[in-house]
């Protein structure tokens, strides 16, 4: 048998990028590849790279200048190593990279991982195997399910693409153009990846997608389901203790999701909701089709059947023609709203997209003075939602042993990482997978740590931020 080759993934961007370098992983492996850790012993290198801001995309170019060092040193040893460009940044610039960086291999767009084998075996005959088309098959149908083993390598909490691509078309955004149109998995499919996940030991799920909430696949009965009924099923299926989804559009929250967060107990309070900006005339030229009033209705809503819920946002500062006043329209809503914690970035023009044609960008030095205020408002909400569970008892899902001996980490509702110390007689390695009650005492940095507690937790007082 020829010994495996070995296989390193550097994945950029976003949740979706990090699933999809674990179904290339899983694409690999019956070919004879195992991953391993440093690039310098690969026999193949994937980027997988993500295009949504000029920062991200840039990356690539200068990892790649530091990977022909690598395959030139493994040449020197006799040894080839492959190097392939995958995720966005290939899909949308796919000749373009080839052009720049002749060392690549394989460029391949998102909706063609699952051809990667013949991909790689092309380059061999040929020198150079490129695609980035958008096939008309359901990738998912031919990617091989992950082996059980790996899915318990993989740990308790896992990320399952339920819906990809986005017709939403803000102006400032490539998704549309790199992910393509919005297409929903069918519910039977996604339910089966679920109950094998859980099967094998995964207890927290994150449903992801481009626009999640835009979800409408296939279900069982011929219908179309939204989110809220696909979720209302997952809580069905026995072993899956927490679920989550993300990201998702304010106008594509509907009754059902509102309904699944009242009626599930295993669908956390905590919702990742981008509003980009909180002036409507920005809203309206970045084609938001949404006002700052309907995204706080929006938030209401979710608030009036969840009193735990909590919000994070994404936030764009410096979108062409911003003004001071538009600004303060987004540091007043960020204080009405009172955020878990939130991502805020700097406007970046991305070629195709119609912002990057509209005049008015805005000097870069007023836009580095608006994304630190706006990062010092949201730290400030940060770290007051993080003080406001000292004292207080939380349910944490434990996912790993810690670093240090005898130490338990896992994560509250909110996403936040916890740290206790089960004690003599109680193995950290048990607990794996559990929901316990913890009593936070103290918060080191974003980390809080705490107790195992006998009593379990208090829901009588809202988390929810205060802004300020
Ligand atoms: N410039 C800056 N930020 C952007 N985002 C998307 N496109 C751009 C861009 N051109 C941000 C948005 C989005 C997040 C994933 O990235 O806030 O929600
Ligand atoms: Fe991009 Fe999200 Fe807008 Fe879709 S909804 S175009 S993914 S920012």
């Amino acid at each position: 048998m020829a010994p495996p080759r070995k296989l390193h993934i550097k994945s950029y961007g976003c949740q979706m990028n990090v699933y999809d370098a674990q179904r290339m992983v899983d694409v690999l492996t019956p070919q004879g590849f195992v991953e391993t850790a440093s690039v310098d012993d690969a026999d193949l290198v994937i980027l997988n790279t993500c295009h949504i801001r000029e920062k991200a995309s840039e990356k690539v170019y200068s990892e790649l200048g530091r990977l022909r060092l690598a395959r030139d040193e493994a040449a020197q040893s006799g040894r080839r190593m492959q190097i392939a460009v995958a995720g966005c940044v290939a899909q949308a610039e796919g000749e373009e990279i080839v052009r720049r960086a002749p060392v690549v291999d394989v460029v391949v767009g998102p909706q063609s991982y699952h051809h990667l084998p013949e991909l790689l075996a092309r380059a061999d005959a040929q020198g150079r195997a490129l695609e980035t088309e958008f096939p008309v098959e359901d990738k998912f149908g031919f990617l091989p399910q992950p082996r059980p083993e790996t899915i318990r390598a993989r740990g308790i909490s896992a990320f399952v693409t339920v819906q990809e691509g986005c017709d939403k078309f803000c102006a400032f955004c490539v998704v549309p153009y790199t992910r393509g149109a919005e297409v929903s998995r069918p519910v039977a499919a996604i339910i089966a990846d679920v109950e094998r996940l859980a099967d094998n030991g995964v207890r927290e799920i994150t449903l992801i997608g481009q626009n999640v909430n835009a979800y409408h696949g296939d279900g069982p009965d011929g219908r179309a389901w939204t989110l809220g009924r696909l979720l209302q099923r997952l809580a069905a299926v026995p072993g899956i203790v927490r679920l989550r989804y993300s990201t998702s559009h304010p106008n594509d929250v509907d009754d059902d999701l509102i309904a699944a967060h009242r009626d599930l107990p295993a669908l956390m309070p905590f919702v990742h909701l981008p509003v980009q900006s909180g002036s409507d005339r920005i809203l309206a030229a970045m084609n938001r089709k949404h006002s700052a009033a309907d995204y706080r209705r929006v938030i209401d809503r979710f608030r009036a059947v969840q009193p735990q819920i909590a919000f994070s946002s994404d936030f764009i500062v410096g979108f062409p023609g911003e003004t001071d006043v538009d600004f303060a329209a987004t540091l007043a809503l960020v204080t009405q709203i009172g955020y878990a914690g939130a991502y805020s970035f700097k406007y970046s023009p991305r070629p195709g997209t119609p912002a990057a044609e509209m005049p008015e960008m805005v000097p870069a030095a007023v836009m580095d003075e608006r994304l630190e205020r706006l990062q010092q408002l949201i730290d400030a909400q940060q770290s007051a939602f993080n003080k406001a569970a000292i004292g207080r008892t939380v349910d944490v899902l434990f996912e790993r042993a810690g670093r240090k001996p005898g130490q338990l980490v896992g994560r509250t509702a909110y996403l936040q990482p916890a740290h206790v110390f089960p004690g003599p007689g109680m193995s950290p390695d048990a607990l794996v997978g559990q929901v316990l009650p913890v009593r936070i005492d103290s918060l080191e940095r974003y980390s809080l740590l705490g107790e195992l507690a006998a009593t379990p937790p208090q829901h009588a007082r809202p988390l929810a931020a205060t802004g300020a």
